[in-house]
């Protein structure tokens, strides 16, 4: 290997370093809105958060979503669970 395609390839690997930590950042899925940091606490812990971003329904289907999702261990508080219906409700519509 030459020192030149040594310098070459070294550049192109720092470029790709330096531009890696923009690509990396994945963009938050989840719309902004009153409840949004509820909903990213409570519900990506077991499933990533394409099940809910990918899915469309009714306040009342989001309603025993949340219900559901409850019995299988999420943790929302009464207080909160309204807030993360709604949010869910304005933010995934039936598509
Ligand atoms: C303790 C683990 C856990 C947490 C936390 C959790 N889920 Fe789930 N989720 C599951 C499991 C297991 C399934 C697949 C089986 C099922 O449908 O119950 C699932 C499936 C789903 C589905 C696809 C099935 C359907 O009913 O449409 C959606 C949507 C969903 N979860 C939304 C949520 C939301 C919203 C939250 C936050 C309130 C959440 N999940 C938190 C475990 C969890």
């Amino acid at each position: 290997m030459t020192t030149k395609t040594f310098l070459t390839g070294a550049a192109m690997g720092l470029a790709l370093m330096l531009s890696t930590p923009v690509m990396a950042q994945a963009p938050d899925p989840f719309p902004p809105g009153e409840g949004h940091d509820t909903v990213v606490k409570a519900c990506v812990q077991c499933h990533g958060a394409e099940v809910i971003t990918g899915s469309g329904k009714s306040r009342e289907e989001w309603t025993t979503t949340v219900s559901t999702m409850v019995s299988n261990g999420a943790t929302v508080s009464e207080a909160d669970f309204g807030k993360v219906v709604d949010y869910l409700a304005k933010s995934f519509p039936p598509k």
